[in-house]
């Protein structure tokens, strides 16, 4: 299929992913904001996303604005939702950024009914308890979840209460009541955050009445989301998930819509591998607990692995390269040792936190945990990144969890019961370099195998697969 044929009649697309995050938004952000949407808007979490763009091999990683900024030039829209959390220092060091690339911003629009991140909210994010080597969820430490508190708590900094300074010193000496631990000081806090909130100001939009009305207009809206399905407070491995609702539910209702005005909402599934970061149960990772504390450590960066594993690589400036085919590679992620694949697996497909730099916990593609993803967000997926596993001898995908006797294949989000599941797979035959590919025909019969497995399984179906990082490796089935 063509992608006009994917986008014919459709007025609203949703990125969204049906997994544990960090599946390739960015990337399909940009694909439709550069050849489709009129406007693009983000309704969920803020700086704890790391969005990866990869243009004519330069890459680029957003936080918190949309990454179709880059097409404000053409007068292209950008939206931040007033269900987004807001750290102004942040958005204002990102269009620095902007600047500093040439990239414009005069059609950018935050909302004045986003909750903003506050300096305590980040302290507060930061003590010990969220640490993951602690035993906490391993947050990114970025404020999201005590600005998400505050907000359900009633009591939180909304972007359009900066611009009242005696309304927003009684909010925040408010808080200084809350949390005295915190020792804040009103008129410090106000300082600091002065110039950040002038900065923005010119963008603040009542942004729900803009949506409507570019809805009305007819004009296409592309919704970005954020984290994933998996990590939602609502249908996310609780406690172990972030504290906004990333399923496209939350996502449309973060920019002020609903589900159901969402045409084609496409989750994404990393294939035939997934990641997760920070704590929390994931069946089908590979050295299981072991990979859980390990990647809890400090002291596994990618430049760690490198180095403990033998793999020439150089390193100058934070830039470190590496080829991703290195034979002794190759021999890690066609090991035995289910520990040391997965190392291989994390070198291989590059799987380091866009956001924290942790290594990402790697583990075969989980159909259970996609098959209840796609019950909630649309059975519409995108698969990302098998090219990544070129090399591989064989591959698994995971249909079902055995715990003694029985076989279920269906999630939970029970930590105990997930933790209690041994995944059970169907091995497919590895495969070679895929990344020239661009036809579903062309695809290796393996892979389609496994493709044609798993939308059976799901009851959903694949409409793109991705098999590179930047826009033209797509193949629109
Ligand atoms: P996001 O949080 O969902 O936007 O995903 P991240 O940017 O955190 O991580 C996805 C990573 O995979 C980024 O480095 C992307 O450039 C890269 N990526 C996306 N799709 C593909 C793909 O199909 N193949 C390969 N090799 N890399 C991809
Ligand atoms: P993108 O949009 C992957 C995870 C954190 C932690 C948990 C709670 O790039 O896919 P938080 O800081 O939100 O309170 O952390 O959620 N997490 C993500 N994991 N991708 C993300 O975003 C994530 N955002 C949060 O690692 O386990
Ligand atoms: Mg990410």
């Amino acid at each position: 299929m063509t992608l006009d044929n994917l986008l014919k009649g459709v007025q609203t697309v949703a990125v969204i992913c049906n997994q544990w995050g960090d599946t390739g938004k960015g990337k399909f952000s940009d694909y439709f904001a550069s050849q489709w949407a009129d406007v693009t808007a983000r309704g969920t979490g803020g700086n704890n996303a790391g969005h990866t763009v990869v243009v004519n091999g330069i890459k680029k990683v957003f936080h918190l604005i949309p990454a179709g900024i880059t097409n404000d030039s053409l007068g292209k829209i950008t939206i931040l939702g007033n269900g987004m959390v807001i750290d102004l220092e942040v958005l204002s060091s990102e269009l620095d950024e902007l600047d500093s690339d040439g990239v414009s911003y005069n059609n950018l629009m935050l909302s004045g009914d986003a909750n903003v991140i506050m300096p305590y909210h980040v302290n507060r994010d930061r003590a010990k308890h969220q640490s993951q080597k602690n035993g906490g969820i391993g947050s990114t430490g970025r404020g999201i979840g005590p600005s998400y508190s505050d907000k359900i708590a009633r009591r939180g900094i909304m972007v359009r209460d900066l611009f009242d300074e005696d309304n927003l010193a009684n909010k925040i000496r408010k808080a200084s009541e809350l949390y005295p631990e915190q020792n804040i000081n009103v008129e410090e806090v106000i300082e600091r955050l002065r110039p950040y909130a002038e900065r923005v100001h010119p963008f603040v939009r009542d942004t729900v009445a803009e949506m409507h009305r570019f809805m009305g207009e007819g004009k296409k809206i592309l919704l970005e989301g954020a984290q994933g399905l998996l990590l939602s407070i609502e249908h996310g491995t609780y406690p172990y998930v972030t504290s906004s609702d990333c399923s496209l539910n939350g996502t449309a209702g973060g920019v002020g819509l609903s589900a159901k005005d969402i045409d084609l909402p496409l989750g994404i599934v990393k294939f035939p591998f997934m990641t997760r970061v920070g704590a929390g149960p994931f069946p089908t990772e590979l050295g299981g607990n072991m990979s859980e504390s390990y990647c809890a450590e400090e002291g596994h960066t990618r430049l760690d692995e490198l180095q403990e594993h033998g793999i020439p690589h150089t390193s100058s400036n934070g830039k470190i390269e590496y080829n991703w085919r290195d034979p002794r590679i190759i021999e890690m992620i066609n090991s035995e040792d289910f520990f040391t694949q997965g190392i291989g697996i994390r070198l291989a497909a590059s799987e380091y936190g866009a956001t924290t730099g942790r290594p990402r916990r790697v583990g075969w593609t989980d159909a259970v945990a996609a098959k209840y993803a796609s019950r909630i967000n649309g059975g519409l997926m995108i698969l990302t990144k098998p090219d990544s596993l070129s090399g591989l001898n064989e591959f698994k995908i995971c249909y079902g969890y055995e715990r003694g006797s029985e076989v279920s294949e269906t999630f939970s989000r029970d930590g105990e019961l997930l933790r209690s599941a041994s995944p059970v797979y169907k091995s497919y035959q590895g495969y070679g370099d895929i990344g020239d590919i661009r036809s579903h025909g062309n695809l290796p019969r393996s892979l389609k195998e496994a493709i044609y497995d798993f939308e059976k399984f799901t009851s959903g179906k694949v409409a793109v697969v991705s098999v590179g990082p930047d826009r033209e490796e797509t193949i629109v089935i």
